[in-house]
This record gives structure tokens, sequence and C-alpha cells, in this order.
């Protein structure tokens, strides 16, 4: 098996991401028609790789460095499979819940030993948070929404953020209650480079990323708060309240749940590297690819470009988010894909993950 070079770096042995934060709506439009195709997808939580079932392909390949993220998709898995959709949403924590220990209980009842005896160990943490909010990445936002968010806001305003409203106000909104010198203080000191990299995300991730992290939050925050309509965007109220309100992310939503659920034995898990997959001569008609791209160097990033231009069939879509470090396919393979300008462009204006600085989609020639 291959080494993928951020594996030497950072520390998988933990959930990282205990639900996706990248949005299945965007990423879902962005592959196109997928009917009876391949698809190969990051697990991270496994949200996405589930909602790519939807597009009714003959199988989504996952793959993940981390057993920990492929132990999340392995519990949704059993969700589907044991529990209702409520129920799903309580275990999950889109809703406040009292019985998540039984329904971890269910959800898991089938799934292998090891799996099983992972999720009984955070059982305590899934009781009190849900199983999307046990990773080291939500911590972080717990810890925000927590011990330093009630300094800056009244519950009123952070109530008041998702009510629906038209886009002039919700401007004036952001600037008049939301956008005071307590919040800019708040989103510089928290998101300063030390404070993500010991909290959130290993420091090795930042070695290649440009800009502070602020800066970047507080324009994409106006994205969120004014561009869209915040009252549509779990995300935002997961950061801000602890749960989902009336918006789910894609998955997580009833209209999908059935569907999802009957086609749960076209998942394919890999635990390993995308890298891995790429070289055993499988073709692919689209490939989620995360944010990956941004935790490898530029020579790293374009040696796995190539080997996964080799792995798609003609037309494949390569999809793929960028936080803060620049990625889009490195000249040596220029003239061998599309970038699908106005479908990213449609896509970015509507992508409801708003920490995202760039979203690419990428097609290869025929
Ligand atoms: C890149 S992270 C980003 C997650 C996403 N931004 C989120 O907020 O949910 C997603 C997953 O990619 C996995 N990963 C990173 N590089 C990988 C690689 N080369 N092959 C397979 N998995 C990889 C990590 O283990 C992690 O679970």
């Amino acid at each position: 098996m291959q080494n993928a070079e951020i594996a030497g770096k950072a520390n998988f042995e933990h959930i990282r991401y205990a639900q996706l934060w990248e949005d299945a709506d965007v990423l879902t439009a962005a592959l196109g028609d997928c009917q009876g195709g391949t698809l190969v997808s990051i697990c991270a939580a496994g949200d996405n790789a589930l909602a790519m079932l939807t597009l009714d392909p003959a199988k989504v390949v996952v793959v993940d460095l981390s057993d920990a993220q492929i132990a999340c998709l392995k519990l949704r898995i059993g969700a589907f499979q044991n529990l209702t959709h409520p129920e799903f949403l309580a275990l999950m924590g889109a809703r406040p819940s009292t019985e998540r220990g039984a329904l971890l209980d269910k959800a898991t009842s089938a799934l292998d030993a090891q799996t099983r005896a992972f999720w009984q160990g955070l059982a305590p943490n899934v009781i009190a948070h849900g199983a999307g909010g046990v990773g080291k990445f939500e911590r972080y936002f717990r810890i925000f929404r927590t011990r330093l968010l009630p300094l800056v806001h009244s519950r009123k305003t952070l109530d008041d953020t998702f009510v629906s409203r038209p886009k002039p106000a919700r401007q004036t909104f952001l600037d008049q209650r939301f956008n005071t010198w307590r919040w800019r203080l708040l989103l510089n000191t928290f998101f300063s480079r030390f404070v993500m990299g010991r909290m959130g995300r290993d420091k090795a991730f930042f070695e290649h990323v440009d800009g502070s992290p602020a800066q970047h939050v507080a324009r994409r925050i106006k994205h969120a708060a004014v561009d869209c309509d915040p009252a549509e965007n779990p995300y935002l109220h997961w950061i801000l309240k602890g749960t989902h309100g009336a918006a789910l992310p894609m998955t997580w939503r009833a209209e999908h749940f059935e569907t999802i659920k009957a086609r749960l034995d076209r998942l394919d898990i890999r635990p390993g590297s995308l890298e891995a997959f790429v070289s055993t001569g499988e073709k692919a008609d689209g490939f989620n690819l995360s944010d990956i791209f941004e935790y490898m160097s530029p020579d790293v990033f374009a040696q796995v470009y190539g080997s996964i231009l080799k792995a798609s069939a003609p037309e494949a879509r390569l999809v793929y988010w960028n936080m803060m470090a620049p990625r889009r396919v490195p000249p040596a393979f220029a003239d061998q894909v599309t970038t699908l300008t106005e479908v990213e462009d449609r896509l970015k204006a509507i992508d409801k993950a708003f920490f995202y600085s760039d979203f690419v989609v990428e097609q290869v020639k025929k």
C-alpha cells in the first residue's frame, strides 16, 4: 500500500471530524450524472459518501487513512439499518435527546466487535453531544460556543441569527447586531494559528496555508450570513447552537433516508489511502476528494493528481474544496482536464459549508 504524505505527520487515532463539514448538496450537484458509475469518496465522517448514493451509482468506494473515521461511516450504516429517521437525528445530535445511550446500542448491535467496542468507549460523549459531536473539530466548536460565545452575544442575538429575512436586512443584522467589537476580538483570538493548531487542527495542516485564519473566517461569515440565508444553514446552526435547527445537511434529511438505506450495499469500504485506490488499476467516474490536497505539498499534490487522472474514466469529475491553501489542476495536467467554471460559480454561491475559500470541479477530457 502506498503511503500518503500526511500519514506520517498527523495523529489519526481519534475521530477528527464526527460529521461532514462539506456541503453534500453542492458535492452531489457537482458530480453530475453518475448513474450506474463507480464513484470514489474520502470518508471523513461518512456523510458525503452516503449522500453520493442518491446519485444512483453502481458503487461508492470509500477510502480513509483513519480507522476512527471509517468507524463513523460504520455507525451511520448501523443507524440507517436499525433506527427510524427521528431516532437517527437524535443519535447524531441534530436534535436534543435523552435516549442516545439506547440508540447507540441499537445502531451498533450488528456491527463488527471492534467498531462496537470503539463506539462503546465513546458512549458518554455520544450521550452528551450526539455522535456527530464527538470529533476533535466539533469539540473545538463546542468550546467556542459554550465558553466564549456567551461573552460576546446574548441568546437572543443567536436566536435572531436564524430568523429568515431578505438580503439587505441580513447585511444590517450582521453590521449592527452580530459584527460587534467583541465578536471581532473573539474571532482574532480563537482563529489564531496557535489556538487552531492546538485545539482544532494539527499544526502540520498549516504548513502550506497562507493568510490569517481569522481574516478568512470573517470573509466567509459574510457569505454565510448575508449572501446566503442563515436560516437554511445547518452548519452555522450547529456551530452557534450545538444542534441543527430546521435545516439539516443533505444526508441527514428525511427525504433521502430510505434511498440511502436501500443502497448501503453499494458502499465498498477500503480503509487506507486514496493513493492506494488509484494504484489498483480500477477506473472511477467521479471523485469526492474533500480538501485532502490542501494537506499535501505542491509537489506531492501534483504527483497524486496525476495518479488520480490515470484512475479516471473519460469525463470523470474531480470535486474538491480548498480551505486556505490554493489547489487547482497542476500546470503539468492542465491539458487533460476542463475546469467547469460555471458549475463551480453556481455552486460556490450556495455552498452552506461556508469556511472554504474555493470549490473546484474539474472534468477529465474524453
Ligand atoms: C481531509 S479531511 C477534511 C475533512 C473535512 N474538511 C471536514 O471538515 O469534514 C477528511 C479525511 O481525509 C482523510 N485523508 C486525508 N488524506 C487522505 C489520503 N491521502 N487518503 C485517504 N484519506 C485521507 C483524513 O483521514 C480525514 O478523515
